[in-house]
């Protein structure tokens, strides 16, 4: 079975290498497979479909699928497979959001499984003597990880939605793990770059390095005993071994022999929360997404919002107006952003606000389609009356009319950079996605407030947002990101892509990006844009930069008896599978 999976890695790797502008994207996909009118087609399949940031965890997926596992059972699969062959992002040791259509019940479920702070944890534990953020502490230390979620998150979403056993959808991974995984490119050289600050920890050296700590090339087989033994452990003691069992006291030896704070009560005492699932109407679609503690839902809802007062598929996309537009909406929402969002369980996050159609209708009313506002000039609003760019998304429907969008995280790759001996596992830095001195941005240039400042037992402020866009009540998009801060205007253009542009699939994920955040007052553009949109944007008061690329985005659609996919061209081996 490796030795097919390994194949199809190299194929599919190739196959989707391809980034363009996004001319003559306008298609209507249902007629026909070849289009002559699109440079971009996705995959498609006619029993269910995973898309994920590495292909063997999609083929992993669409193996249970093809046993009768629902959408559920495969995301569970994907994701902890995910862990092995992704190191930087997929994982145990960080949490992460997912969101759930259940097609019988036509019920949409959120599970916020994002890590919490250690009970011993305090709101200036990342402050030196001098009152100024220690970011090696904050992002590199033991102290740096919040208690992980990723666990308890993907086997509750298994025992209450899913059909198969937890030893079922976790034996995959373990036998990938114990075999081994063929080292692409990508992972050879993102793991040579880390090198001098990832070998510094012997028990991160042991697991992704050869002896002595030389790096793997691309074609060889990176074995990792001791995430198979961790994996193991889960199978045959059950999700409770990592909060309860061995792995848990080898996650508090390692924190008590290094000023860590995860305790065995913080770890026994971690919990899943479900909550209700942010949902707007636009333009005759409802779009879900994800409700605090992530920022996404709330954002993506606002920002659709205001977007709904203007006519975006006529100005065009990616043309000067259409891009501008975004650019002012983004502002409006990250300045709220920086005020009001945090963990719903410590602040009354002001959910109804934010989201309220009048709270939108009044911000667009502010916006001047010719000028651009000044950060400066926007202050938060007042709604009461309104990755890491190596985080990773994965995607799953099945032939039932289940979706699972789900998007998980260790905040920086491989987050604090620190495995805990003998487990394989890489522990999460999120404690950084807390506002460590409110008013000081993070790693991702995030400003927060007193709403995300450190608390115990508190979840930090996220940016993550798994989505789904429905129609006629039936899941038509399943979509979501990686990015840090980035994530949710990445979301947000894939949904208006989709919605606005009517563009296909593979079209609305491959389109070129923008992106901007309040502060600092700059407009990202993505490779792709031309020189005449950017003189355009700067007439208009744009404070334009041409930055990286933004995003990986794995999709699926449903249309017309079909699943169509993409994986986001911009990351190496990423890959959608088709069950046919
Ligand atoms: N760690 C990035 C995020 O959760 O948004």
């Amino acid at each position: 079975m490796l030795k097919h999976m390994f194949a199809s890695i190299l194929v599919f790797g190739i196959a989707n290498a391809s980034l363009s502008t996004q001319a003559a994207n306008h298609v209507n996909e249902g007629a026909a497979i070849i289009r002559y009118d699109t440079i971009h087609h996705p995959v498609i399949g006619k029993n269910g479909m995973v898309s994920s940031q590495r292909m063997l965890a999609s083929k992993i997926g669409a193996d249970i699928l093809r046993q009768g596992g629902n959408a559920v059972d495969a995301a569970v699969a994907t994701g902890i497979a995910l862990a092995v062959t992704l190191p930087r992002a997929g994982n145990l040791g960080g949490g992460g959001f997912m969101l759930i259509h259940l097609a019988k019940q036509s019920k949409t479920i959120a599970i916020d499984y994002r890590e919490m702070a250690p009970k011993k944890a305090h709101r200036d534990m990342f402050l030196d003597g001098d009152g100024n953020v220690d970011n090696r502490k904050a992002q590199f230390s033991h102290q740096s990880s919040g208690v992980p979620g990723t666990v308890a998150g993907l086997s509750h979403a298994l025992e209450k939605y899913g059909t198969m056993s937890w030893k079922q959808v976790v034996a995959p991974a373990i036998e990938i793990a114990e075999q081994g995984i063929l080292v692409s490119y990508d992972l050879s050289e993102n793991l040579k770059s880390r090198h001098a600050w990832l070998t510094a920890n012997s028990a991160t050296k042991k697991a992704y390095y050869k002896k002595n700590g030389v790096p793997y090339e691309p074609g060889e087989i990176l074995v990792q005993p001791d995430l198979a033994w961790s994996l193991k452990r889960l199978a045959a003691h059950g999700p409770s071994e990592f909060y309860q069992g061995e792995i848990a006291k080898k996650i508090v030896a390692d924190m008590q022999a290094n000023g860590g704070l995860i305790s065995f009560e913080d770890l026994a005492s971690y919990r899943v929360a479900e909550r209700e699932a942010i949902t707007t109407s636009y333009r005759g679609y409802t779009v879900a997404s994800m409700p605090p503690t992530s920022s996404g839902g709330i954002h993506i809802a606002q920002m659709l919002n205001i977007l709904e007062h203007f006519p975006l598929k006529q100005m065009g996309a990616g043309s000067a107006d259409a891009t501008h537009l975004l650019s002012e909406v983004m502002k409006l929402a990250y300045a709220d952003r920086a005020e009001h969002l945090g963990d719903p369980d410590h602040f009354n996050v002001p959910v109804k606000g934010l989201t309220s159609k009048a709270y939108a209708k009044q911000l667009a009313n502010n916006i001047s389609l010719s000028k651009a506002m000044a950060s400066k000039d926007i202050k938060p609003g007042n709604p009461a009356p309104y990755e890491s760019p190596d985080t990773t998304h994965f995607s799953v429907m099945d032939s039932q009319g289940n979706a699972v969008s789900n998007t998980y995280t260790l905040n920086f790759s491989y987050g604090s950079g620190i495995v805990i001996p003998g487990t394989g596992i890489l522990m999460n830095n999120e404690m950084d996605d807390f506002s460590s001195k409110p008013g000081v941005p993070n790693a991702f240039g995030l400003v927060g407030g007193e709403a995300n400042a450190i608390a115990p037992t508190k979840r930090p402020l996220s940016s993550m947002t798994p989505t789904m866009i429905f129609k006629d009540d039936k899941p038509y998009v399943v979509t979501g990101s990686p990015g840090g801060s980035r994530i949710i205007t990445t979301v947000l253009q894939v949904l208006i892509n989709v919605m606005d542009h009517e563009m296909n699939i593979a079209a609305a994920v491959n389109a070129p990006r923008v992106h901007h955040q309040w502060l600092p007052d700059q407009l990202e553009l993505e490779p792709g844009y031309s020189p005449d949109t950017i003189k355009l944007l700067k007439a208009k008061g744009q404070n334009v930069k041409s930055g990286k690329t933004m995003g990986s985005v794995q999709s699926i659609m449903y249309k017309n008896g079909l699943f169509y996919g993409a994986s986001d061209p911009r990351r190496p081996d990423a890959g959608t599978v088709a069950v046919q």
